[in-house]
């Protein structure tokens, strides 16, 4: 059967909301393409559901302790490889690849940071950025190398620190921006805008 759109495997670990930005774009026609699978190192994941309500295929391949990452990465390669998927698309998945992985899927990873990187790399991005006194904060969307939060930038938008901040309200408006230009970014990206 010929294939009319680029496939997105998305890898999510918690609620999945720019998963949902993502799906939603997809139907709208903003992004030309389809999600071909959702992933989750967490079974538990809430964006899992969400995906199996938008009738998106889910697969929780649960992240085990005490063996190497790469073992722990062998089942989710697998998912994708078995799915003819273009894009692997990291949306608030919080295991940090191995080269390996990356090597499998050279210059085929999209993450998205809620920094503006190089600034605030790591899990804490939005605390550290407030903890910090920082003015100003916003989000990245980069390929992924070998490096965590890392590599090459494709799109960045600032969002303004307000007096009276706090994690929660600073962490909305950034999901409000991440909601837009995540889609918004993979499009260009996948259609070679970028
Ligand atoms: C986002 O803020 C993203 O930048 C970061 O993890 C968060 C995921 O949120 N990598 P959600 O699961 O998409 O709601």
């Amino acid at each position: 059967m010929k294939r009319t759109k680029p496939r997105l495997a998305v890898l999510i670990s918690g609620t999945g909301s720019n998963m949902e930005a993502i799906a939603a774009a997809c139907r709208s026609g903003l992004l030309d393409a389809e999600i071909a699978v959702v992933i989750s190192d967490n079974p538990n994941a809430a964006g899992l559901s969400r995906a199996r309500k938008m009738r998106i295929e889910t697969v929780a391949c649960p992240y085990k302790r005490g063996i190497p990452r790469g073992e722990n990465e062998i089942p989710i390669i697998e998912e994708i490889r078995g799915r003819d998927v273009d894009w692997i698309v990291l949306a608030g998945y919080m295991k940090i690849l191995t080269s390996d992985f990356v090597r499998t899927f050279p210059g085929r990873v999209v993450n998205i940071h809620p920094s503006l990187l190089p600034a605030f790399p790591g899990a804490h991005a939005i605390r550290d950025a407030l903890d910090a006194g920082a003015d100003f904060t916003g989000v990245t969307i980069h390929i992924v190398d070998e490096l965590v939060d890392h590599g090459p930038i494709i799109a960045q938008e600032e969002v303004v620190i307000l007096p009276g901040d706090t994690e929660e309200t600073l962490a909305s408006r950034i999901h409000a921006v991440e909601h837009k230009l995540y889609p918004r970014t993979l499009q260009e990206l996948i259609h070679e805008d970028i």
